[in-house]
């Protein structure tokens, strides 16, 4: 039985022309099981390898295949079924599909929906793993990426044309659970009654007036949670570095330039917080003396100088050991080797109640990016969050925390001020 709830969500499952459609019934059902309305999409040659009338009969909706189809379009038209959708799943996404949505070309039914809709769209890759391997295709990949699809898989391994490799299309059920991830939102009221406090961005340790330590954080990791948990009806406040941009939603903000600044921010209202979430990249080390006049070049080309650090507290830890401690202290772990590992290692030595861990040796998520992915390790559990955006992950992560914590969310803070 599937854990994935989709109760009143409306998917798109969108076939291209690869072998792997042949496992489209079994999505098609998977994501009925779990509570969906589902739109079956074919693109022109797909039929060749999945039949419209065995897709009909597990959707239990027609199929579509042709943009001029009157009376399909008489039905729905397909600009109403780009915005019907929920979500739409490209399963299996062809080389030439993946192809097609990078460079925004809509020349059928699948690919004008795909260009067409406001709503999430996942695609699944699935080719021979020469195909996949191509410079071209990794280049759509990409491209892919940065104009917001999600991109699930591919597995490794034997493929339907005898090759061995990457290529293989991610099985239904890991396709399902990442359209219940993606549509996972907070739900509202979650967090109603719980005052959450979360940092973000970096710190800027002065060396001068005009230098400084700092590092490449942008803050939207932990905006994009700020804003998940107003909407789960939490009261927030964030205290955010320099340089992290705005927000619409309802919340309190202190903003704060070096590691000190932020600890004396933080420590000033934890009695009203009940979940500390610490995002922030707070510089390790700050310089021992902040000059107050410009240093000034020494005129010897290859002179050495040398800056004396610091190191700056541990933010966090200090959260974690208070005497108000808050219920929950939830920390990152930004880390680029045996990540795991190092991970599990921090959240026990800082006394945390879990730590949600980014490999930041991969350039494409973490700092100053918009993607994320992680693992989210609490006591008794870890769960793997692939690639996705910041506020998808946010969303998942706020989404959760209830349920994992619910005992020690149990009991409201008297000292909690509602809005
Ligand atoms: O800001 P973005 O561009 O959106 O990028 C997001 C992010 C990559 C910065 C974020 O997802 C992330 O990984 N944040 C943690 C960064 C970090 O400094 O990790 P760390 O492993 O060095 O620290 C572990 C934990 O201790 C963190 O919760 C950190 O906030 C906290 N810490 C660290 C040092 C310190 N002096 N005080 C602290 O509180």
């Amino acid at each position: 039985m599937s854990t994935v709830d989709l109760t009143n969500k409306q998917i798109v499952l969108a076939i291209s022309a690869g072998i792997a459609a042949y496992k489209a019934p079994f999505i098609v059902r998977g994501l009925r099981a779990a509570g969906a309305e589902v739109q079956v999409v074919l693109s022109a040659n797909a039929h060749h390898f999945v039949t419209p009338t065995s897709l009909q009969a597990v959707a239990g909706n027609p199929v579509r295949q042709d943009p001029w189809d009157s009376a399909a379009e008489a039905a729905m038209g397909h600009i109403e079924l780009a915005r019907w959708a929920d979500l739409v799943l490209v399963a299996p996404a062809t080389a030439n599909t993946m192809a097609k949505l990078a460079h925004g070309q809509a020349d059928d039914l699948l690919t004008t929906l795909c260009l067409a809709t406001p709503a999430p769209v996942l695609v699944a890759p699935a080719m021979n793993q020469q195909m996949y391997r191509h410079p071209a295709t990794q280049n759509n990949l990409r491209l892919l990426e940065t104009l917001g699809y999600e991109l699930i898989g591919p597995d490794s391994g034997e493929q339907a044309c005898g090759d061995e490799g990457p290529g293989r299309m991610s099985e239904p059920d890991a396709l399902i659970a990442a359209v219940g991830r993606t549509l996972a939102t907070p739900v509202p009221g979650n967090l109603k009654d719980h005052t959450v406090m979360i940092t973000t961005g970096p710190t800027l340790e002065p060396i001068d007036p005009v230098r400084y330590i700092s590092n490449h954080s942008s803050g939207l990791q932990g905006l994009s949670l700020a804003e998940a948990a107003a909407a789960a009806g939490a009261r927030v406040i964030v205290v955010a570095g320099p340089k992290v941009q705005a927000s619409s939603a309802p919340i309190e903000r202190i903003d704060v330039t070096t590691a000190l600044e932020m600890e004396q921010a933080v420590q000033s209202r934890l009695p009203e917080v009940d979940i500390f979430i610490g995002v922030a990249a707070v510089a390790d080390y700050r310089p021992a003396t902040s000059h107050e006049q410009k240093l000034k070049r020494s005129g010897e080309p290859g002179a050495e100088m040398t800056v004396s650090l610091v190191e700056n507290p541990d933010i966090i830890a200090g959260v974690a050991r208070h005497a108000q401690r808050p219920k929950l202290v939830i920390g990152f772990a930004a880390e680029t080797n045996d990540t795991l590992a190092h991970a599990r290692a921090k959240r026990e030595r800082k006394g945390l109640d879990a730590i949600v861990l980014n490999d930041v040796s991969d350039p494409s998520i973490g700092f100053n990016s918009a993607n994320n992915a992680a693992t989210f390790i609490y006591d008794g559990g870890e769960v793997t969050f692939p690639k996705q955006s910041k506020r998808q992950l946010a969303d998942s992560l706020i989404s959760q925390i209830p349920d994992i914590f619910a005992s020690q969310l149990a009991d409201t803070n008297p000292e909690t001020v509602t809005q």
